[in-house]
């Protein structure tokens, strides 16, 4: 007999109860850790753990020296199954005794992308395969693939095993994968070296679907059919039919990425040998984990199955695009045996980093992603899963937030107290409290009589209001939102697919609207058009939360793994994806609600590979620690890394209290997150920035004021990162790739590749603080214009108004520098150009405007231009994606009267008098003027009155 997944009713409402509660009390206790599985306590993990252990052992006494790895791998080849077909090789694997055969698919993309997948050539019942769809570029369109003339197949007999190889040449470097037949193994060289390698443990398992056995055998293996954690009972209809693979990185010592977790940025070992490894793999499961633990594999909020190795000559990516639950075990090898494929018989010792993981069902779809450098590899990971499309501007300000701003009065005078202050902000945010009983899409009228005239109030100074939309949908047959889903049938479905899943959330007993099914999705994006969502106006935007998804009586918090989605699939298919989907859905909902269509801004807490293309996400529910401060560096770098690239923490931390020199540190590095959001839980006392004293609220001030002074740099790199994918703050080693001590460096960082910042995170808060400035360049203070020479390595004794940022040599940084209530009416503002000059005498940047709200820029209605500096000569060009479109001269018209009011220029060798500005035929010459402390550190161009819009250049003589 089954037991039911469902607790009874009374237990309901004390763990509901027990839940709030413990939400409402004050903090400090730490995350339930028995509330969430460890590897051991999750079948099919546990099941491919043991397996790897019994592989090592058997594995250990092989030969080491052969060019092609030996394992005790059960896996081969199935003889004369391969063929090449266009750009796919195909080829059927089978494992010695189960004698069923899987189909593998082994691609290539034009940009040298391999693509595996593989799953049994006739599935008794079939396995999701819309992952694809949903998550790839375009939702699935056809990638680009390599041309079918461009491959070559040679198979021939190596160290006695029959191996295929498949080469594709690309430029000047030869992609090749081969294929050995028995063990079955497959080996990504880059240019003959063996780099990325596939079962060279011998870990793979492809545990087949089968006809479940008689009732008593069907357990014989723990968790195979049915599986039982703490009071839940997980029915397992398909049985076992998860796959794991090993996946080595030879020739690295580290790999960053597979967010979330609280980890550090160069990932730790989970297993084996290394001194502080984790004994738990790193897991990828959309949770809510209440209070979550710092440096911990545990699963977060989002997944992205994306992990990136790099080493002194290369950088390279796996994506393992499976949306169910999946682990991932981590081990660094010193040195792993390496057979040379040149000097057969001899052996070379490199370093590699062994991943192993594990997916719960679905395809195995792997891509290997070549680089060979760090841009290459996030141009490749972008063709798959799109970039960061260009955000609102707006939504790049300052976000004040809190759980909850109580009614209409309460928002507006915050709105005011902020600009009493001189302080900028461009959102104010609703939590759940403004709705009618946790009815999303309604307000509770007694606290908020008039939305409308609110929001319109918010605007006439540019602020915009964000609500929260959590997808959990109150049981109510009175409320239109829950009777229109359930009479469509639009609810996701219990394990027998004859009722609605139902849970507890927020407004208690609720249903799930099913994002698998695109007719809700259609209806769900209707809820946000202006004329559906009552009193909603277009200066209005949405947060969803709580939607990994969160059932407060679920099995680890979520949703049952056995309910059901549209086209009778099950959750454990669809788990990693589900957020993804209704983030989705919400920003469409917003994109299209004016015509013509105006670019949305939704923040989601759970998320997937692809969630980039819908909005932002944070790291949830921080506390207000010290500790905290710290891992928010690693956590969002790790996101960038995977291509998460909008994304902050909660500044201030969500959990308890933060006193002031914390909270003063936290904007001071939160002005630096991509998104900037400071959020409290209901519990805290307030703490908007006017509250603190003196001279807090001047620091505070002064860091938000920083923001909005480099709103123009982070829009620029928001627009480099939408066409290339490459990360917005990035951790030092993809600035400077072979300076290998910075590696795991993490509490430096750069954004862009312009700025540099050491932030201080410790408690000790007047402490001095060792700042390492790499490569041969200058590098300036942004405030002072200080300059420092690297490589060299300085202390500096900071305070509380100290904060440690500096210029690159060589950089262009374009800013606005007149304090505005919110970026809206800083539109039109004229902007202040600053070069660094570099040790050879250089410098350029990049400056992209557009209107920020639309997508006309698609249309070549934007502004891009190539500052560059040389020979004491500042110029400004139109970028090659410029395009004299009648988008593009309207957009110049309405910006004609937009100049540059200031040029400063730091680091010029010698002193000059006078610069002379020619624009559109005309010149005049403007006397310098310098400042700083050394005579010649800054010299400055009072007024150049040059438009962005237009060529000029600027000449120092
Ligand atoms: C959980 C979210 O993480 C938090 O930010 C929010 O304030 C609460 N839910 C209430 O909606």
């Amino acid at each position: 007999m089954k037991t039911s997944s469902k607790p009874k009713v009374g237990y309901i409402s004390m763990l509901y109860l027990a839940a709030v509660s413990s939400l409402l009390a004050h903090v400090c206790s730490a995350v339930k850790r028995e509330d969430f599985k460890t590897c051991e306590q999750s079948a099919f993990c546990n099941r491919h753990r043991v397996f790897a252990e019994t592989m090592l052992k058997k594995t250990q006494s092989l030969d080491k020296g052969s060019v092609i790895p030996q394992t005790a791998s059960p896996y081969s080849v199935l003889e004369n199954s391969v063929s090449l077909d266009d750009h796919t090789l195909v080829a059927s694997v089978q494992h010695s005794e189960e004698k069923v055969p899987l189909k593998f698919e082994l691609s290539f993309m034009e940009s040298g992308i391999v693509r595996i997948r593989a799953q049994e050539e006739v599935p008794l019942v079939p396995r999701f395969d819309d992952t694809q769809k949903l998550v790839l570029r375009q939702e699935g369109t056809a990638l680009p693939y390599a041309s079918p003339g461009s491959i070559e197949l040679v198979t021939e007999t190596i160290d006695r095993v029959i191996t295929h190889t498949v080469s594709y040449l690309k430029g000047n470097t030869t992609f090749s994968v081969r294929m050995a037949e028995s063990p079955w193994s497959l080996d990504y060289l880059i240019d003959n070296k063996p780099t990325i390698r596939l079962n060279t443990k011998g870990f793979f398992r492809f545990e087949y679907l089968r006809q479940k056995p008689a009732s008593e055998e069907a357990n014989t293996v723990s968790g195979e059919w049915e599986e039982k954690f703490k009071t839940w009972t997980d029915s397992k209809p398909n049985g076992p039919e998860s796959f794991g693979m090993d996946i080595s990185f030879s020739g690295f010592e580290h790999v960053y990425g597979i967010p979330e977790h609280s980890s550090p940025l160069s990932l730790k070992g989970t297993r084996g040998g290394d001194k502080n490894a984790y004994d738990q793999p790193y897991r990828l499961y959309n949770l809510d984990v209440f209070e979550y633990e710092l440096d911990n594999p545990m699963a977060l909020y989002g997944s992205i199955p994306f992990m990136v190795a790099h080493n002194a000559n290369s950088t390279v990516g796996v994506f393992w695009m499976n949306a169910a639950e999946t682990w991932i075990d981590v081990t660094h090898e010193k040195s792993s045996t390496l057979g040379s494929l040149f000097s057969r018989g001899s052996t070379k010792k490199v370093p590699a980093v062994n991943t192993h993981w594990v997916s719960e069902s679905g395809v195995m779809d792997v891509f290997l992603l070549p680089g060979p450098n760090t841009a290459d590899v996030y141009r490749q990971y972008a063709e798959l899963v799109e970039p960061t499309p260009l955000p609102r501007a707006f939504s790049l300000g300052y976000h004040q937030c809190r759980w909850n701003y109580i009614d209409q009065e309460d928002v507006l005078s915050v709105s005011s107290k902020l600009e009493e202050h001189s302080i900028p902000y461009d959102v104010i945010w609703l939590d759940i409290e403004h709705t009618d009983g946790k009815r999303y899409f309604t307000w509770d009228t007694a606290k908020f009589p008039d939305p409308v005239a609110m929001q319109n109030e918010l605007a006439r100074s540019g602020h915009k209001l964000v609500n929260v939309v959590d997808p959990h949908i109150k049981h109510d047959s009175a409320y239109q939102i829950w009777k229109e889903a359930s009479e469509s049938g639009y609810f996701v479905k219990n394990r027998e697919g004859t009722e609605d899943f139902q849970g507890w959330c927020w407004p208690g007993d609720s249903n799930w609207v099913d994002y698998l099914n695109p007719d809700a999705c259609k209806w769900i994006s209707k809820q946000f058009h202006i004329d559906h969502y009552n009193q909603s106006t277009e200066n209005l935007f949405i947060w969803n939360d709580m939607n990994e998804p969160s059932v407060f009586n679920g099995p680890e918090i979520t949703m049952d793994k056995d309910a059901r989605h549209h086209g009778g699939w099950e959750h454990r298919d669809v788990h990693n994806i589900f957020g993804m989907l209704y983030h989705k859905a919400t920003a469409d909902g917003l994109r299209t609600r004016e015509s013509p269509n105006k670019r949305p801004f939704v923040l989601s807490r759970a998320y997937f590979a692809g969630s980039q293309r819908y909005g932002a996400i944070w790291t949830g529910d921080n506390t207000a620690e010290w500790s905290h401060l710290q891992a928010s560096i690693p956590m969002v770098l790790s996101n960038n890394i995977a291509g998460m690239h909008f994304i902050g923490a909660d500044v201030g931390g969500f959990f308890g209290n933060p006193d002031q020199k914390l909270l003063t540190r936290w904007y001071q590095l939160g002005i630096w997150y991509p998104f900037f959001r400071a959020h409290a839980h209901i519990d805290t006392k307030r703490r908007e920035p006017w509250l603190l004293s003196e001279p807090y609220l001047s620091y505070i001030r002064d860091a938000i004021r920083e923001r909005y002074r480099l709103l123009p740099f982070w829009y620029t790199l928001f627009r480099e990162a939408s066409l290339t994918g490459m990360p917005l703050v990035r951790p030092m080693w993809i600035e400077f790739p072979s300076e290998t001590k910075l590696f795991a460096e993490q509490d430096t960082f750069m954004v862009g590749s312009a700025i540099m910042v050491v932030p201080a995170t410790d408690s000790n808060t007047d402490q001095a603080i060792d700042v390492a400035f790499p490569s041969q360049e200058n590098w300036y203070d942004i405030k002072t214009h200080t300059s420092y020479i690297g490589p060299s390595k300085r202390q500096f004794s900071v305070d509380l108004s100290t904060t440690l940022v500096f210029a690159r040599g060589g950089s262009v940084i374009v800013t606005r520098e007149r304090h505005r209530s919110s970026s809206d009416l800083m539109k039109r503002d004229p902007f202040t150009i600053y070069v660094y000059v570099g040790r050879n005498g250089t410098a350029s940047g990049r400056l992209y405007v557009d209107d920020g709200d639309t997508y006309d820029y698609e249309q070549g209605a934007f502004i891009e231009r190539e500052l560059s500096f040389s020979g004491a000569k500042l110029a400004s060009r139109p970028s090659t994606l410029t395009k004299d479109t009648p988008a593009y001269q309207d957009y110049l018209k309405k910006m004609a009267n937009v100049r540059v009011e200031r040029l400063v220029v730091v680091g010029l060798r010698n002193r000059l008098t006078k610069a002379i500005v020619a624009e559109s035929g005309v010149t005049r010459e403007i006397e310098l003027s310098y400042k700083g402390a050394a005579n010649d550190a800054e010299c400055v161009v009072r007024d150049p009155a040059v438009h962005i819009g237009e060529d000029w250049e600027i000449n120092f003589v």
